[in-house]
């Protein structure tokens, strides 16, 4: 089984989502740790009361090195073998990269390359695109620059407002996550430049 490391700053409302999907025997998976830098996060919070192991990394005071080295630890600690950053509001440094290379997933509400960055529901409204959505992709050193694993598309509506728009991609988030990280536990797959080329499933 799997062993998920799951990052968070806020909310955490894929993170349970992610839970809801193992627990209903869709995701063959185990949620080793939940490490926030966000001593206040809710996520955090629900983590402890689900009982599932959670633990602050504090990165105050101190290099993103230093900050790393002890969020490796954790999740080595842990024996994680699949990173999910689920609302983790920073960039990762080679710290943290390099141990997990090629295994760190992140959830982005957009369809990137469109929107990157905070705001992406804003910015899709913004700009008037009809359709947005949302996109699970390996991380890489950019911000939500990584190759992509998965994307589900949502209608952007005439009378969407930043919050209507938010909630109806995070249903579609909540559902693709799961999938993408069973995509990636499931299946071999090899690089092609950005690619990600899927290959025959694993017994
Ligand atoms: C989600 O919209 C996700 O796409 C983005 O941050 C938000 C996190 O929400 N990266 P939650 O904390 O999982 O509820």
């Amino acid at each position: 089984m799997k062993r998920l490391g799951v990052l968070l700053s806020g909310r955490g409302s894929n993170f349970l989502a992610i839970r809801e999907h193992i627990a209903a025997g869709r995701l063959a998976a185990e949620i080793a740790v939940v490490v926030s830098d966000n001593a206040a996060a809710p996520g955090l919070a629900a983590a402890r009361a689900l009982g599932v192991p959670a633990g602050h990394a504090d990165p105050s005071g101190r290099t993103r090195r230093e900050y790393e080295t002890e969020l490796v630890r954790i999740l080595a600690g842990h024996a994680v073998d699949l990173v999910v950053l689920a609302g983790y509001m920073r960039l990762g440094g080679p710290t943290l990269l390099d141990r997990f290379a090629g295994r760190i997933l992140n959830i982005h509400p957009a369809l990137l390359p469109a929107f990157p960055g905070l705001h992406a529901q804003r910015q899709a409204l913004e700009h008037g695109v009809r359709y947005s959505g949302c996109t699970v992709h390996f991380v890489d050193r950019g911000m939500d620059t990584g190759p992509i694993i998965a994307q589900a598309v949502v209608p952007v509506l005439d009378d969407d407002t930043e919050a209507s728009l938010a909630d109806r991609i995070l249903r579609e988030e909540h559902r693709l996550y799961a999938d993408a990280i069973r995509l990636v536990i499931e299946n071999e797959y090899v690089m092609d430049g950005r690619r990600v080329v899927w290959k025959i499933k694993k017994n």
